[in-house]
C-alpha cells in the first residue's frame, strides 16, 4: 500500500477589480513603464477598493478552490497574511464563517512572503497527523494599503491579491501530493522587510540585501527538497517561486539547474502580491493549462522574517476559474 499524504484537489485565486499599470504609476511617481519590466519584469498589478479587504480577497480564493475541489466542508482553515483586516482577532475565523463553516480550527500564520509556504507544510503535517483530515490554506495580503506613496522602489512591486488551496488525506502516488518541505527563519534580518512600530509607518525594504538573500535561500531550499525526493533539476517541470521578481525567479532556475522556461512567471500581471503570490500563480498554471497531473512541482518562498522554504509535490487533476 502507498504512503500516506495531504494531496492538493482544489485551487482558487482572487483579485481586486482596479488595474494599476506602469504607465499609471509613471503619472504619479519618478518612475517608467520601461524601467519597471527591465527591473522587476511587472507590466500591472491589482490594488485593493475599501471592501476588498484581505478577508474578502480570501473567502472568494477560498470559495473557487473548494468549488475546484468539489467539496463544501473542510476540517482546518489557515490563512497566511501579514495584512489582516485587524491586529486582532485572527482573519481565518471571519473567512471560515464567512463561507458558512462555523465552529471549525481556524488560525492565521504571518510570515510575509513566505506565508503559503508555511502554512501548506502546516497543513500537511496536521493531515499527516490524522488530527484533520482536510485543510483549506489560503494566501491573502493586501500590502499596497501600506505602501510609502513616494518610495518607488516599492510601490511599483507589490499588488493586491489572494489564493488557496484545498487539501485531503491520500497517497503519495495521486496526483497533488505533497511530498517533502523545508521551511527556515533568521529574526536578525527582521528590518530587510518590515513596518516600524510607530504610528503611520509605511511598509519598508532593502530591495538589493533583499534580492541577495531571496536568490540564495530560496535556491537551497529548494535543493533541499529535491535532495529530499531524489529528483534531478532538470526533471523538474515546474518552479513555482515567489513571485518579487522575474531577475530572482530566472537566477534560482539558473543556480538550481533547473530549466529557466520551467519556471512559472504571473508577476507581469498582479506583481508581488506576498502570501498570495504561489497559490496564485499556481492557479495560474492551472488555467493555462500547461501542466498535467502528476508534473514535478516546486514551490519556493523568501519573505519578512525572514524567513523561507520550499516543497515538493505533483501537479493535481483539477480545473480552476481565472481570476484574471
Ligand atoms: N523607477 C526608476 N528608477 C528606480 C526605481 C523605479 N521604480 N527604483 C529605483 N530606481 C533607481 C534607483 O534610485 C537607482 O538609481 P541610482 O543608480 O541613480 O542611485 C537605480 O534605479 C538602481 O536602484 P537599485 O535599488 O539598485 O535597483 P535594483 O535593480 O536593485 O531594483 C528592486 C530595485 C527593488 C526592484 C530590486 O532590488 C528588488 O526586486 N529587490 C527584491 C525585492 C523583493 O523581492 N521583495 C520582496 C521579497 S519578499
Amino acid at each position: 500500500m502507498s504512503a500516506a499524504a495531504a494531496v492538493v484537489r482544489g485551487l482558487g485565486g482572487a483579485l481586486p477589480e482596479r488595474v494599476v499599470t506602469n504607465h499609471h504609476l509613471s503619472t504619479i511617481m519618478d518612475t517608467t513603464d520601461e524601467w519597471i519590466r527591465r527591473r522587476t519584469g511587472i507590466a500591472e498589478r491589482r490594488h485593493s477598493a475599501e471592501a476588498e479587504s484581505t478577508s474578502v480577497l480570501a473567502t472568494t480564493a477560498a470559495r473557487r478552490a473548494l468549488a475546484s475541489a468539489g467539496v463544501n466542508s473542510v476540517g482546518l482553515l489557515i490563512v497566511a497574511t501579514s495584512t489582516p483586516d485587524k491586529v486582532c482577532p485572527a482573519t481565518a475565523p471571519r473567512v471560515a464563517a464567512n463561507l458558512g463553516l462555523h465552529g471549525i480550527a481556524a488560525f492565521d500564520v504571518s510570515a510575509v512572503c513566505s506565508g503559503f509556504v508555511y502554512a501548506l507544510a502546516t497543513a500537511t503535517w496536521a493531515i499527516a497527523s490524522g488530527a484533520v483530515n482536510s485543510a483549506l490554506v489560503i494566501g491573502a495580503d493586501t500590502f499596497t494599503r501600506l505602501l510609502d506613496p513616494s518610495d518607488r522602489t516599492t510601490s511599483v512591486i507589490f499588488g493586491d491579491g489572494a489564493g488557496a488551496a484545498y487539501l485531503s488525506a491520500g497517497t503519495v502516488d495521486e496526483p497533488g501530493a505533497v511530498l517533502a518541505s523545508t521551511l527556515h527563519s533568521d529574526g536578525d534580518g527582521e528590518t530587510l522587510i518590515h513596518v516600524p512600530r510607530t504610528a503611520g509607518a509605511f511598509f519598508e525594504m532593502q530591495g538589493k540585501e533583499v534580492f541577495t538573500q531571496a536568490v540564495s535561500a530560496m535556491s537551497e531550499s529548494v535543493k533541499t527538497v529535491l535532495a529530499s525526493v531524489g529528483w534531478e533539476a532538470a526533471e523538474v517541470d515546474s518552479l513555482i517561486a515567489h513571485q518579487a521578481n522575474l531577475r530572482i525567479l530566472n537566477t534560482v532556475a539558473s543556480v538550481t539547474g533547473i530549466p529557466g522556461s520551467k519556471a512559472e512567471v504571473h508577476l507581469d500581471r498582479v506583481g508581488n502580491t506576498s502570501a498570495a503570490s504561489i497559490p496564485l500563480a499556481m492557479t495560474d498554471a492551472g488555467t493555462k493549462g500547461h501542466r498535467s497531473p502528476g508534473d514535478k512541482v516546486v514551490l519556493t518562498a523568501f519573505g519578512g522574517g525572514t524567513t523561507w522554504g520550499a516543497i515538493a509535490m505533483t501537479w493535481p487533476t483539477i480545473s480552476v476559474v481565472d481570476p484574471h
